[in-house]
């Protein structure tokens, strides 16, 4: 019996150790039972509690007043699937008539408590189905990617959303991205995230990072053209736009179109040629895009707009040609002048990090969803790479990027070195990629783009 106690004992100190330390654990061991245990003893009086329930059916009450029994119990939606996960449960519900799915996105903050969970979503699968996602714990305070993902191509999975799923930047759905976020907030490891995960692919990667290159030119190996400052910026956009001509070009010659036709009727894209002359696809990622468009001469100001005449032009005829942007900054609006919202307009992928003001957040989401607005400016200053991520449909979700560091990404990047394509138009900005002269420069100069 003493030894019985004893095993009691360390176990539950065990679980209780292995709750606080590693949650992800926890609930991998102990968590997801006790979680199943406890959901189904107090599933029918948590959905009364919570007002979830429907009073009994007419024949059921006419049926119990002929047979002379006491009135039915009010009716529960029934459980259709209870699927434990990684990171919780999934739990799909049969609604009763009477009942729609906004009854249980509205009483999704009640059933957590009800049920003991960390976090808990629904939707809609179909009429009269729902899906409440459960989470263990949170599962955004130490991002673990799980180990598989749906692999397509041009789909990243670059982070972890609130309810455990996987959140990917699907280009070939949502070919434009517009990612903003005060500094410091995670946007730079948010980008960071998704080289790493294109690095495998067949894709070739152009950067722009007028930080003077801090952040893209440590991964130059995978990268087939980087610039680092506001004037090769500039060409490399000019020479894109170039590369996408001819890339219409070929599916133009491809297709067997004649002159007469416009481009603009093109409706083919790159997908649809055949592999082997098919062009490889070009993510184009910015970094601190508003060092493009701010301007002190009247030299500068002509380049800007020549920069951004070229951005502009590359976001709205880019995506049949296989070129995606991915434009990164800590405001985006029309303080930065003419072209500017007009750019905004053709990014649809918006991913909002911490903002310190309401107009920043309305730069990303304004003009897609108030709530979003309100959860961007909501995210905790101490909690970086928390981010507000709208997705195809219109919703949003919250999510966080793993915290990948820059030597992952560097060993990342330099084990898949031999997947960076040449890309002919852009041979001229492929950086060199000798190995970096250990001797400190003096600040007043600028230290060499090599990685
Ligand atoms: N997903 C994350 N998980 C954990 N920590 C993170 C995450 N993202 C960012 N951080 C932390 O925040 C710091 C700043 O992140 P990052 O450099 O990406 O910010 P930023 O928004 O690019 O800032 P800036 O605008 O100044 O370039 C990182 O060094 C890292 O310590
Ligand atoms: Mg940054």
């Amino acid at each position: 019996m003493t030894w019985f106690m004893v095993a009691v004992v360390v176990v539950v100190a065990a679980a209780g150790l292995l709750r606080w330390r590693r949650p992800a654990r926890y609930w991998l061991t102990f968590g997801v039972v006790v979680a199943t245990v406890r959901i189904l003893v107090r599933y029918a009086s948590g959905m009364d509690a919570c007002g979830l329930t429907v009073p009994p059916s007419r024949w059921r009450l006419a049926l119990a007043r002929v047979a002379n029994r006491p009135v039915p119990d009010s009716r529960v939606p029934r459980i259709l699937r209870l699927r434990p996960t990684r990171t919780g449960l999934v739990l799909r519900l049969k609604l009763r008539p009477g009942q729609d799915a906004f009854d249980v996105s509205a009483a999704t903050d009640r059933l957590r408590h009800s049920f003991g969970m960390y976090g808990v979503t629904s939707r809609e699968v179909r009429s009269g189905v729902v899906e409440v996602r459960m989470t263990g714990y949170d599962v955004l305070k130490q991002v673990q990617m799980p180990a598989k993902t749906e692999e397509r191509p041009m789909r990243v999975p670059v982070a972890l959303r609130e309810d455990g799923s996987v959140h990917y930047r699907d280009y070939r759905a949502v070919p434009h991205g517009l990612t903003l976020g005060a500094t410091e907030s995670g946007k730079s490891v948010y980008q960071r995230n998704l080289v790493a995960g294109l690095a495998p692919m067949d894709v070739a990667l152009v950067g722009i990072d007028c930080k003077q290159g801090v952040e893209l030119f440590p991964l130059a190996r995978r990268f087939s053209a980087l610039a680092d400052n506001p004037d090769t910026a500039l060409e490399l956009l000019e020479a894109l736009v170039e590369h996408m001509g001819e890339v219409y070009q070929l599916i133009r010659a491809e297709q067997r179109i004649s002159v007469a036709v416009p481009d603009a009727e093109i409706a083919a894209d790159i997908w649809d040629l055949p592999d082997d002359i098919r062009p490889v696809p070009v993510v184009v990622l910015v970094d601190e895009v508003a060092e493009l468009a701010l301007f002190a001469s009247r030299e500068e100001e002509k380049r800007r707009d020549r920069i951004i005449t070229a951005l502009v032009r590359l976001a709205q005829l880019g995506r049949a040609a296989g070129i995606y942007l991915e434009i990164c900054g800590q405001r985006f609006g029309s303080e930065l002048g003419k072209g500017i919202t007009m750019l905004r307009a053709q990014l649809t992928g918006r991913t909002a990090h911490r903002v310190n003001d309401e107009t920043s957040a309305n730069m990303a989401f304004g003009d897609i969803s108030p709530d979003a607005v309100l959860a961007a400016i909501q995210i905790p200053a101490e909690t970086r790479g928390i981010a507000i991520a709208g997705d195809s449909t219109g919703g949003w979700h919250r999510i966080r990027a793993p915290h990948t560091s820059l030597r992952q990404a560097v060993n990342i990047c330099n084990k898949y070195a031999d997947r960076t394509p040449d890309v002919p138009a852009l041979e001229a900005y492929r950086p060199a990629v000798a190995v970096l002269p250990s001797a400190r420069v003096p600040l007043s100069k600028t230290a060499p783009a090599t990685a």
